[in-house]
C-alpha cells in the first residue's frame, strides 16, 4: 500500500460553471485507524450533480470532500468488519478513508455483476431512476413516458427500468446527436431528440404526438414546461433534478399553463432518494437477475485514475458523460 493519502478539498465559491481552480489536491500520511473503526482504501468514486448543488455552501472550504464511493478495508480495528470485505460508505473523493461500521454499507456478492455496478445501476443513481418509476410515478404497463437528461446515469437506467416494467413508448432527451443515437440503439429508447437543436416543446410534440402518462424531469426549464403541456389526463411529473439550473442560477422562470395542472388532474411529485434506503434490497431483487440475465446493463463512463475526479466531476457538468460517470482508482 501506498504511504500517501491523496485528498480532494473545494478552495472557492463558484459562480457559474467550476473549473479545476476551485479544486486542490492535499498530500498526507495514509490514516492509522484508531480502535473500532477501519481503514479502507478506495476503489470507486461516484461525482454527482448534487455536489455542484454542495460547492455553493453546503461543502466545506479547504477540508476533505464528500461523496459515494466503493472501497475494500485494509486494515480492520474492529471485529465486526474484515479485512477484504468491500464496503460504500461517504467519504468520497479521496483515496483512502478511516470509517466507522455503522457508516459503510456492506456490498453484496452477486456473482457476474462488476463491482462498478454497485455505484452505479444498483447504486444511488439505479436506485433513484428505480423509486421515481414504481414509487412516485407508480408506471403501469402500456404507459407512454418521457424522461429528460436521459442519456445520464439516472435517464438511462430510467429508460431500461421503464422497459423491464412494460413502459409504453420511450422518449428521451440529451445534449448531442450521439448521444440521443446511443439511447435508441442501445438503452431501449423509441424516441430521443438532441434538446439543443430547437425549442423543447417542438421537439417533444414531434416525438410523442399523441402525449404523454408520465414524465421523469432530471432537468427541469423548458423541458418541465413542454412535458406539462404533452401529458395527458392522470400524468404524472416526478423532480429529480433540476440540472439546467445548477451552474445557470439566472435561468428564467418555468413557464407553463398552470390550468393544464387542474384540467388534465396531474400529480407533480419530487423526492429525495435518501428517503427511500428502504427500496434497496428490492432494487437488487428487481435488477440483479436481469443484470446477470444479460437484459439490463450498466451504462457508465469510467474515468481512470483518482487524479482525475475533478476532471470526472466537470466533464459531466458538461455533459461529456453517457451513463453514470465513475472514477476508478489505478492499478
Ligand atoms: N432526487 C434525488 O434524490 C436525486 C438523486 C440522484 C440524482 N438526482 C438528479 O438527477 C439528475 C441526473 O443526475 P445523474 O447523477 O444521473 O447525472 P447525469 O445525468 O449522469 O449527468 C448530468 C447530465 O446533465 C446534463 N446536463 C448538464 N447541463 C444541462 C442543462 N443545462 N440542460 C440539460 N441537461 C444538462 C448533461 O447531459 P446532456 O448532454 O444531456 O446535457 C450531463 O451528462 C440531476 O438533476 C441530479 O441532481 C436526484
Amino acid at each position: 500500500m501506498t504511504e500517501t493519502a491523496l485528498t480532494v478539498h473545494q478552495t472557492a465559491r463558484p459562480a457559474g460553471f467550476p473549473t479545476a481552480g476551485h479544486f486542490r489536491f492535499a498530500e498526507s500520511p495514509v490514516p492509522e485507524p484508531a480502535p473500532g473503526t477501519v481503514l479502507v482504501e478506495n476503489l470507486y468514486w461516484s461525482v454527482d450533480p448534487y455536489h455542484r448543488e454542495m460547492m455553493d455552501g453546503d461543502f466545506e472550504l479547504d477540508a476533505p470532500l464528500e461523496g459515494r464511493t466503493l472501497g475494500r478495508v485494509v486494515d480492520s480495528r474492529s471485529p465486526s468488519l474484515a479485512e477484504g470485505q468491500i464496503v460504500l460508505h461517504r467519504q468520497g473523493w479521496r483515496t483512502h478513508a478511516v470509517v466507522r461500521p455503522e457508516e459503510i454499507r456492506r456490498i453484496p456478492s452477486h456473482p457476474g455483476v462488476p463491482l462498478s455496478a454497485y455505484l452505479s445501476v444498483l447504486g444511488g443513481t439505479g436506485l433513484t431512476a428505480y423509486v421515481a418509476l414504481t414509487r412516485i410515478a407508480r408506471l403501469r404497463e402500456g404507459e407512454d413516458l418521457f424522461v429528460s437528461g436521459a442519456a445520464g446515469g439516472v435517464g438511462t437506467a430510467t429508460g431500461r427500468f421503464a422497459r423491464l416494467l412494460g413502459a409504453g413508448r420511450l422518449i428521451g432527451s440529451t445534449g448531442t446527436p450521439g448521444k440521443a443515437a446511443y439511447l435508441r440503439d442501445h438503452v431501449g429508447y423509441d424516441a430521443a431528440f438532441d434538446y439543443r437543436t430547437g425549442p423543447v416543446a417542438d421537439l417533444l410534440a414531434e416525438a410523442a404526438p399523441t402525449g404523454l402518462d408520465v414524465f421523469v424531469d432530471n432537468v427541469g426549464g423548458d423541458h418541465l414546461g413542454a412535458a406539462i403541456g404533452a401529458l395527458r389526463t392522470r400524468g404524472r411529473v416526478v423532480r429529480v433534478g433540476t440540472i439546467g439550473q445548477y451552474n445557470t442560477p439566472e435561468a428564467p422562470p418555468v413557464l407553463f399553463d398552470h390550468a393544464d395542472v387542474v384540467e388534465k388532474s396531474l400529480r407533480i411529485e419530487g423526492f429525495l432518494v435518501s428517503d427511500y434506503q428502504d427500496a434497496q434490497e428490492e432494487l437488487y431483487d428487481f435488477a440483479v437477475p436481469h443484470l446477470r440475465s444479460g437484459a439490463l446493463a450498466a451504462d457508465e463512463t469510467v474515468i481512470d485514475g483518482f487524479e482525475r475526479i475533478v476532471e470526472a466531476f466537470l466533464l459531466m457538468l458538461r455533459g461529456g458523460n453517457t451513463g453514470k460517470i465513475l472514477v476508478r482508482a489505478g492499478s
